[in-house]
């Protein structure tokens, strides 16, 4: 199959220099994330991060196309990733019919497809039909209860390692390693040819990718593998309590902002 030249990009950047990624759920953030990212994915996280629910599983297909959407409209030079929410594609069938509607729609470049160790046919299917697949191991939200660490001991790291080369091998670009332990990690790295994008599994990664969130400190939700680089919310309590202050004291609107 012929690789469009944002995802043969991306499989090209292994052991050059690392990839640099971020979430994204609105136009106005993926403008400034298409500036510095080499992939922006619109994350199921959305139903976690942006609705407040309490698990990625609720999220609607239709509502992450409608931000997959959005997205695009500021993406030109990062590659976007599409991640498929839960229960849409348990078979061949429902994948496919779901990953072309999201195509269709929302003209990503890609999806991702969490792995419950099992459906990588379904993720060979999709590539087969033309349709580039990141894949997701490790902490995989859709699938496993509690959060938990991943890839502690020798069985746990071989059992990832023959996850992460099925993966390869079903024609997957790139897969997301989540909270994976560092060696493994580096294993895991070492054994496959595509690139992989750590999220808390260590610098031993081909590159990183963040909830744009967190990272902001938007979100509140800040484990140990998150860096929180400025305190959004801290700085927009600032400007609302000094909006309030203006409006209370007839300070804004002024002249200039009447008509
Ligand atoms: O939904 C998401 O944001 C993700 C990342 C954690 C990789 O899948």
């Amino acid at each position: 199959m012929k690789l469009s030249y944002k995802i043969f990009k991306v499989k090209n950047l292994k052991s050059k220099r690392k990839l640099v990624c971020l979430t994204a759920y609105s136009k106005p953030i993926a403008k400034i994330l298409d500036r510095y990212c080499d992939i922006i994915l619109v994350g199921d996280s959305v139903a976690t991060a942006f609705y407040g629910m309490k698990s990625t599983k609720e999220i609607k297909l239709d509502t992450m196309i409608e931000h997959s959407i959005s997205v695009k409209k500021s993406v030109r030079k990062s590659t976007l990733v599409f991640d498929m929410p839960y229960n849409t594609y348990r078979n061949t069938k429902e994948a496919k019919k779901n990953a072309i509607k999201v195509f269709k729609k929302s003209h990503c470049d890609a999806v991702k497809l969490e792995s419950n160790g099992k459906n990588f046919n379904i993720l060979k299917s999709l590539v087969k039909s033309g349709i580039p697949v990141m894949g997701h191991i490790g902490y995989t939200p859709q699938y496993k209860g509690k959060f938990k660490p991943q890839g502690l001991n020798k069985k746990q790291q071989k059992k990832l390692i023959n996850e992460a080369i099925k993966i390869e091998k079903a024609g997957a670009f790139s897969i997301v390693l989540e909270c994976i332990n560092s060696d493994t990690a580096k294993k895991i790295t070492e054994s496959v040819n595509i690139p992989t994008i750590g999220i808390g599994s260590s610098s031993a990664c081909d590159g990183q990718i963040l909830v744009v969130d967190d990272l902001i400190g938007l979100s509140g939700f800040y484990p140990k593998f998150v860096k929180k680089y400025v305190n959004l919310e801290k700085i927009l309590d600032n400007v609302l309590k000094r909006f309030r202050r203006d409006v209370i004291r007839s300070k804004f609107p002024l002249r200039s902002n009447t008509y």
